[in-house]
This record gives C-alpha cells, sequence and structure tokens, in this order.
C-alpha cells in the first residue's frame, strides 16, 4: 500500500509565480543565518536522501499524472545540494514528468559560485532553468549588518555565471532593509541599481539574443524570532513606512542604466505595499509615473494587515 502524502519540513515559503508548481522538500532549513529571514530559524539544515526525495516524486506522480509542468525544490537554498544529487533528481523528476518546462530553487549566490560551470551547464540541460537568488541589497555594509555572507560581487558573478550556463536567475532585493536611516537607505538603493546594472547578461552573452531575467523587490517584514525582530522591539532598528519605502523603489528604478535590458521587473509579492511589473530598462518612466502617483495620492497602497511574506 502506498502513502499518498508527499513529506514537507513546514513552514514552507515558495516565490509568487511557483504558485502552481510541485513542491519537493529536496533540502530542509538553511546553510546560512540572515537576520531578517524566518525560513532557517528554527530549522536544522539538512539534505534529505535521494531514496526520501524519489518516494515524494513517485507520489506526485500517483496524484498529478503526467500533468506536472514545473517543480519547486524546497528548501531556503536547495542549491546548496551536492551537485550529484541535485542532478539525479532533476534526471528523476523529468523521467516521471514528460511535460516538464522547468524545475527551479532558491539558490544563495555561493551556492552558484560552488558548482563549476560544467555542473551548472548539465543541471540546466537536466531541467533545472531557474534560479531565485537573493539580492537583497547591492551595499556590502549593508549585506554584512544583515549577515548575509556574500557581497555585491558575488551576487553579480552568480548572475554571469547563469547566463552562461542557461540557467534563469531571478533576484529579489529588499526594500526597508537599512531601516530609518536616510544615508544608508539611499546607499542601499543606489548600490542595488548599480548591481543589477553590473549584473546585466549584456556584459557576458555575446552573439546570441539576450535571454530574459527576473529582478523583483520585496518589502522587509520583520517575522517573530528573527534578530530584526528583536531589534526592533528593543528599538535598535526602525522599519520604514510605506511612503519610505516607495520612496526606496523610486530611487532604485531612478538608477537604472541602459544596460539593463529583458529584464522583468515585479513588485508583486505580498510583503509589497505596491504591485508593479514593467521591463527594465524600456518601462522606466511609466514605473516612475506609477509610484510619483501613490507617494501623492496613495489609491494603490497595499493596507498593512494585508502584507505578508
Ligand atoms: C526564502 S529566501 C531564499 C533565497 C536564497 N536562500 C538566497 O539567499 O539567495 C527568499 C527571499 O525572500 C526574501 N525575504 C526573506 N525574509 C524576508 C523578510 N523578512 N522580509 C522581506 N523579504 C524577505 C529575501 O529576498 C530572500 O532572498
Ligand atoms: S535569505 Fe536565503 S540565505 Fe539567508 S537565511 Fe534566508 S534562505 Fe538562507
Amino acid at each position: 500500500m502506498f502513502s499518498n502524502e508527499i513529506y514537507y519540513c513546514e513552514p514552507v515559503y515558495r516565490p509568487p509565480s511557483e504558485a502552481y508548481s510541485l513542491l519537493i522538500q529536496a533540502t530542509e532549513g538553511c546553510t546560512h543565518r540572515c537576520t531578517f529571514c524566518v525560513s532557517n530559524w528554527g530549522k536544522k539544515y539538512k539534505v534529505r536522501a535521494f531514496d526520501e526525495i524519489k518516494r515524494d516524486l513517485d507520489t506526485a506522480r500517483r496524484i498529478y499524472g503526467t500533468r506536472v509542468e514545473k517543480i519547486f525544490f524546497l528548501d531556503g537554498n536547495a542549491m546548496s545540494m551536492p551537485y550529484q544529487n541535485l542532478l539525479e533528481i532533476t534526471h528523476y523528476a523529468k523521467s516521471l514528468f514528460p511535460n516538464l518546462k522547468r524545475a527551479s530553487l532558491y539558490a544563495h549566490s555561493k551556492d552558484i559560485l560552488n558548482k563549476t560551470e560544467e555542473e551548472l551547464k548539465s543541471l540546466a540541460d537536466a531541467g533545472l532553468k531557474m534560479a531565485y537568488i537573493g539580492i537583497e541589497s547591492g551595499n556590502n555594509d549593508l549585506l554584512e549588518a544583515v549577515r548575509k555572507n556574500q557581497t555585491a560581487e558575488d551576487v553579480i558573478a552568480a548572475f554571469h555565471k547563469c547566463f552562461k550556463t542557461g540557467i534563469t536567475p531571478s533576484g529579489t532585493i529588499i526594500l526597508g532593509l537599512a531601516g530609518r536611516n536616510r544615508d544608508l537607505s539611499v546607499r542601499h538603493m543606489k548600490d542595488t541599481a548599480d548591481l543589477v546594472n553590473r549584473a546585466s547578461p549584456v556584459h557576458v552573452v555575446t552573439g546570441k539574443s539576450i535571454p530574459p531575467w527576473y529582478i523583483s523587490c520585496l518589502a522587509l517584514m520583520i517575522p517573530e524570532g528573527t534578530p530584526v525582530h528583536k531589534d526592533t522591539v528593543s528599538g535598535k532598528f526602525t522599519p520604514m513606512d510605506s511612503d519610505e519605502i516607495l520612496y526606496e523603489m523610486k530611487i532604485f528604478i531612478e538608477n537604472i542604466s541602459d544596460d539593463v535590458s529583458h529584464c522583468i521587473f515585479r513588485s508583486n509579492h505580498a510583503s509589497n505595499y505596491l504591485a508593479l511589473e514593467g521591463v527594465l530598462r524600456k518601462d522606466r518612466d511609466k514605473i516612475l509615473g506609477i509610484i510619483e502617483k501613490n507617494l501623492k495620492d496613495k489609491s494603490d497602497i497595499r493596507p498593512e494587515f494585508y502584507r505578508g511574506l
């Protein structure tokens, strides 16, 4: 008798664009401890054994048949899995689901840098087509303060490596990460725009068409149990309000250069005060117009109680 239950190590988080994907627990927790992130605290990092993952994939095959088109490998940084394990589960998933269009996962920039170009190419060929990478900020002081364990240069190198190997990178930026600190907030946004300008595929992909890539903004949430929550309660950290967050997004968009093209920009994650979508740099003025309007009339601002992670 087979069980019809797929194992999850709760709570699980996935990007908004993976809402209809089959979620498969490949790792548990995360190898990092960023001060703002809830997905690591309370979970012990673990790479699940192939047999356990295989059992869940087999169960999903029995439940959904061959309908599955997208798979998202949980957890916080599933790209940290050893190359062979990741290749094996991607191959197995593809063998069960012939209609699979892509497998994807969360990846810390260093998980990508720790794999060779050949390994990343093989993973992409096997079906691992997208990596969600936490940029958070392009400002190295802020990255250090939030214990991100990466620099802007690491993120740029990781994006370039993805473009060269056929993995689509999707980067997330956290608005409000500097808290109510005007000087750091401006540096946060200018340096983040600079990082995105330098991460653009135009710097590494030559002789063929520029691939689409993704940049999303999230707005800082203060989850209980995290160091940023402790600092907020003690008064050491003051969160920004919706106007300040919008103003940060404005600085970011204003500083995007002509180097950026084919970049799908979104702020549709539930943490945001203002949901936007456009293509950078093409739609820069349109996006800025909507931000300006909402700074004045707040007509599209999401109420605080609707925000979430
Ligand atoms: C579950 S994490 C996985 C990302 C991946 N481990 C990495 O670091 O590159 C996904 C993203 O959610 C965002 N995030 C996590 N905690 C957040 C918070 N408290 N407020 C807003 N965004 C947050 C960050 O952008 C983070 O990179
Ligand atoms: S943001 Fe990413 S790297 Fe940092 S703790 Fe969360 S899951 Fe891990």
